[in-house]
């Protein structure tokens, strides 16, 4: 039964409210979208179950808020597996590698968020394990130092990361199933937004789904979080259903525009007309123009500036692209 497989998130970074729980899919066939990454699990997990071995290790990459780490719970769940979630960064010495792989059970899924942002140590240890479950690893200082080799259970590393480019070819090649997470098209987020209403108990009307689909920036979470917001809107207004008219209301309040861009992308876009004359422009520019880590905006506001054409990568920088000025309302003209 379902319940019987709703997988433990002990970690208390994941620490979430109940409705943040069931606002998850727990199960393939509830996880809407990504029909490739989908079926393709889908072949693998049954397979490995036939074989009774574990799943092989799991890349997941794409633009953050598209699911990789709801997708991580729900395929330790369709394997009937526990599964730890930890995150790059937060595994800092060896040691703490240890005690993670040291708490799994055969079979188990080890989740590592933000894989990218391993420090080189650990991840040098991962090979082994990876590959042949074991680690070697020295234990004590000075004149105690002795080699230590602990043997650990088959398990399945899932890594998920917003920059594949940044993973070291010798990890890359340790995952023998990847999958790249692409946006989410109107029709998959309408379908995400109403089955969250269902969770939050809200009726919506399939225009204001569509508006909030239309606006999501093709990512869940930013669909999701747009949903919790206009809900409040629709709340103080005593309004019974989320219709489109409180949706556009809401978001343009949130200043979320038409295409979903908000106050930061069309600040990114502003500046390189009104500075650069549209470009190109170097990453690092745009980052201290707008107050943000180069890797915020390579990784949070690009990927859907680029997807939708307002901009463009050249070898000499970021490029406005005609699409980008008509949006902003200023004439496009060649430099
Ligand atoms: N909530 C967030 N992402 C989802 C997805 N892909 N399917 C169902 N519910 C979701």
């Amino acid at each position: 039964m379902a319940e019987e497989r709703i997988v433990s998130a002990e970690n208390k970074d994941f620490a979430e409210t109940s409705i943040e729980k069931t606002l998850r899919p727990q199960v393939l066939a509830q996880y809407i979208g990504q029909d490739r990454v989908k079926n393709e699990l889908a072949v693998y997990i049954e397979a490995a179950k036939k074989r009774e071995e574990s799943l092989d290790h799991v890349l997941l990459y794409g633009p953050p808020g598209l699911g990789k780490t709801t997708l991580a719970m729900v395929i330790a769940n369709e394997l009937h597996v526990q599964i730890r979630t930890t995150s790059g960064p937060a595994i800092e010495r060896p040691g703490d590698l240890v005690a993670l792989l040291n708490e799994l059970q055969p079979g188990d899924v080890l989740f590592i968020d933000e894989i990218h942002r391993l420090p080189k140590v650990v991840e040098e240890l991962l090979y082994s394990a990876m590959e042949d479950f074991y680690i070697d690893i020295v234990v004590g200082q000075g004149p105690t130092a002795h080699p230590v080799h602990f043997p650990l259970p088959p398990f399945t590393l899932i890594g998920a990361t917003t920059r594949a480019g940044l993973l070291s070819a010798p990890l890359r090649d340790r995952f023998g199933i990847v999958e790249h997470m692409a946006y989410y098209n109107e029709d998959d987020l309408v379908e995400i937004v109403e089955r969250s209403a269902d969770v939050f108990n809200m009726a919506i009307v399939q225009e204001g789904a569509h508006e909030i689909a239309r606006r999501s920036r093709g990512t869940p979470r930013i669909a999701n979080r747009l949903l919790k917001r206009i809900r409040d809107y629709a709340q103080v207004a005593d309004q019974a259903a989320i219709d489109q008219a409180i949706a556009d209301h809401a978001l343009s309040q949130l200043q979320v525009d038409v295409r979903g861009l908000d106050s930061i992308d069309r600040k990114i876009l502003q500046m390189m007309i009104d500075y650069y004359h549209g470009g190109p422009v170097g990453l690092k520019t745009i980052a201290a123009n707008i107050g943000e880590e180069n890797e915020t905006i390579e990784a949070v506001y690009e990927p859907y500036l680029l997807q939708i054409g307002f901009l463009k990568r050249t070898p000499r920088g970021r490029v406005v692209t005609p699409a980008g000025y008509e949006h902003l309302g200023i004439p496009y003209s060649e430099n």
